[in-house]
């Protein structure tokens, strides 16, 4: 049977070591994250169980170790591109500090889109693909007041611009073989922000996220909810009120609210 290579960002632990160890047993893989010894260590874990395995140590947040995965992918021979790696960066914005703004978006949202540009040639050359790119529940939550919601700003810019990135290029490679999804897990129990969602009782696992991702792709999900119950009738009142937006704003006369009197 052919091993299919996957190259899986975020490898060295949570989510991305999760898809790494369901993925091992019929696919090759090509490791990437900034600790190199966490990424040999799985290599070694995972090689014993068959699986040929590359480590590739790269910072996303940065172009060099951006160029460093494009460059791998542009090299051809990976048939599944799972972009995952990322980092939460939760703050009020007005504490953040200002130079850490753009490592923190090139990261979440700036590094998805170049792995996927530099990996789609090869993957419509060959006739299969699948891209998997993790975004998160919050990447829907701009508007949600809850308190007990993480303070989000730039987190929610690049999860959401991942998130309508991701479900806009489906639609452009619907008629092609290459496979679209995005993942929007809720809380997850990882080193994530120093590891809350080990103390959170509702949290999901990695490998319940991964596996989720995973049978969705058989079932042919553009869109992981992985604990949402009635996803279908969730996405269906969306797609209904982004609709609603775009075809009912777009016209050439004002609202009726902006042309009468002022109070
Ligand atoms: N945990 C949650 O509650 C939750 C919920 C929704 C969505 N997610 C999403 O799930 C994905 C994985 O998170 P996780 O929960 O598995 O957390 P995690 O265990 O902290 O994993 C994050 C991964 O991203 C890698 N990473 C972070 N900064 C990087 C950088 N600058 N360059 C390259 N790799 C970097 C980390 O590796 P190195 O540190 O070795 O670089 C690590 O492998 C993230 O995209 C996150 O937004 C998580």
């Amino acid at each position: 049977m052919t091993r299919t290579l996957a190259l899986i960002t975020g490898a060295s632990s949570g989510i991305g070591a999760a898809y790494a160890r369901l993925l091992a047993e019929d696919h090759d893989l090509v490791l990437v994250a900034r600790r190199a010894d966490r990424l040999s260590g799985l290599a070694e874990e995972l090689g014993s169980r068959g699986a040929a395995v590359e480590v590739l140590p790269a910072d996303l947040g940065t172009r060099d170790g951006i160029a460093a995965v494009t460059g791998r992918l542009a090299a051809g021979g990976v048939g599944m591109l799972i972009s995952n790696a990322g980092a939460g960066g939760y703050s009020p914005l007005v504490d953040v500090d200002p130079d850490d703004i753009e490592p923190l978006l090139t990261l979440n949202a700036v590094a998805p889109v170049q792995l996927v540009r530099a990996a789609l040639p090869a993957m419509l050359a060959a006739g299969e693909g699948t891209i998997i790119t993790v975004a998160s529940l919050l990447a829907f939550s701009a508007g949600s007041m809850d308190p007990r919601a993480p303070r989000r700003t730039l987190y929610v810019a690049a999860k959401a611009a991942t998130l309508g990135f991701t479900r806009t290029l489906a639609g452009e490679l619907a008629d092609t073989p290459v496979r679209v999804q995005v993942v929007c897990p809720g809380v997850v129990a990882t080193d994530w922000n120093s590891g809350a969602g080990h103390s959170i009782p509702w949290a999901m696992s990695p490998e319940g996220v991964a596996s989720a991702s995973l049978a969705g792709l058989s079932l042919g999900e553009t869109v992981c909810a992985p604990g949402l119950e009635d996803q279908d009738a969730a996405l269906d009142a969306l797609l209904a009120a982004e609709a609603a937006l775009v075809t009912g704003g777009n016209r050439p006369t004002l609202a009726a609210r902006y042309t009468g009197p002022r109070a």
